[in-house]
């Protein structure tokens, strides 16, 4: 029996990377696709080339190839010839506060490079089943509208809310440029699965985190803050007095369940994925936990909060759970910060 074929998109990514682990680790032959564009988008801290070469030199059927899902013609050919059994798209511009300076490639990369994979699935690998990174953003600024307590380190939510579930309106509310693009490749996803039968899964990702993440000031929350501690480089915290809290989920984790829907899929089914109440933590509550590791963070604070930011997200997972009793988060929040400590003081 030939081996299983994935193709990842933004397969130099934090989750691209672990998805094409994961994945060669169990067995598979992994195409993975990757431009490098993020170094285009945030500069040469951005570039995730070292990740793809390490890729490349250590898995051997890990086929790069560096095309961009926004060529239509190149995807096309891609998937005719490949014909994959299983499709990961993590190729995106990730950043909610970076797309309004590019909204054309923004949305481009965000809307354009979906559909492109979608309709080269459609017509050449039906049946695979497709996991789409989506963001929790696609809730644009509606989580804000809900009941908050202040707490001395962090807001959470009042009425004893556990997280947001996937009911929760995307309608009429602030996006961001990023927010609306992603919305539209979340829709079409959904609609993929549902008019066309496919076993499209849309995963709205909380934060998701790990040691892989070229991390920048625009993308990679804790790794970034994680870094600018442990080098003493300074942190500027946006608004909500530093209690904004997300929910942390380990890219290991991420790419596990992604195996557990190919094993599961159904179609236009849409999650919402993070670390949960248990994994979620404030930028004020992330300084404490470092400056108890021995890192202490230098930061300045700026009144002026992100355009459309969160207050305060953290992902119920009651579906995810449910639809996946197999699929179990292994790492929790200190583990997830020693392991980007390690990773980076060991550079
Ligand atoms: N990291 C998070 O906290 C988070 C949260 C919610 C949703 N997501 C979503 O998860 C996905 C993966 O996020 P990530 O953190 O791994 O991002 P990442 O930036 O680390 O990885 C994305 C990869 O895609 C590549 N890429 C970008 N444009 C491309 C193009 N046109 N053609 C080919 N490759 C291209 C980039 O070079 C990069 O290596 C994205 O869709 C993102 O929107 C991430």
């Amino acid at each position: 029996m030939p081996n299983k074929k994935a193709i990842i998109t933004g397969s130099g990514g934090l989750i691209g990377s672990e998805c094409v682990r994961v994945l060669h680790d169990s067995g598979w032959d992994v195409v993975g696709l990757d431009n490098d564009m993020r170094r285009q988008f945030f500069g040469e801290a951005g570039t995730t080339r070292p990740v793809v070469q390490d890729l490349r030199d250590t898995l051997p059927r890990y086929r790069h190839l560096d095309l961009d899902i926004r060529d239509r013609q190149a995807i096309r050919e891609l998937f005719e010839a490949e014909r994959p059994d299983f499709v990961i798209h993590t190729a995106a511009q990730p950043s909610h506060d970076k797309a309004a300076s590019i909204p054309y490639e923004d949305f481009d990369v965000n809307a354009g490079g979906t559909m492109n994979l979608l309709v080269a699935a459609r017509d050449y690998c039906p049946e695979a089943p497709f996991c789409f990174t989506s963001t929790n953003k696609v809730y644009g600024d509606r989580p804000n509208f809900l009941p908050l307590v202040e707490h001395e380190k962090r807001y959470d939510y009042a009425n004893g809310l556990d997280g947001i579930d996937e009911t929760m309106s995307i309608d009429a509310c602030l996006h961001s440029v990023f927010g609306a693009s992603k919305v539209a490749a979340d829709i079409m996803c959904q609609e993929f699965g549902r008019y066309f039968n496919m076993p499209v899964g849309i995963f709205r990702g909380g934060c998701l985190t790990g040691p892989q993440h070229a991390a920048v000031e625009l993308h990679g929350y804790l790794t970034y803050i994680v870094v600018c501690a442990i080098t003493g480089k300074p942190y500027i915290i946006r608004g909500y007095k530093g209690k904004q809290v997300r929910d942390q989920i380990h890219s290991r984790d991420v790419a596990s369940l992604f195996l557990e829907f190919y094993r599961q899929p159904r179609c236009g089914e849409v999650y919402n994925l993070g670390g949960g109440r248990s994994n979620s933590i404030s930028i004020l509550e992330t300084i404490d936990l470092l400056a108890g590791l021995g890192f202490k963070l230098q930061y300045d604070y700026d009144e002026t909060h992100r355009t459309g930011d969160h207050i305060c997200y953290i992902s119920d997972l009651t579906k995810v759970r449910t639809h996946f009793p197999a699929w179990k988060p292994e790492r929790d929040l200190p583990a997830i910060v020693d392991e980007i400590i390690l990773q980076h003081v060991g550079r």
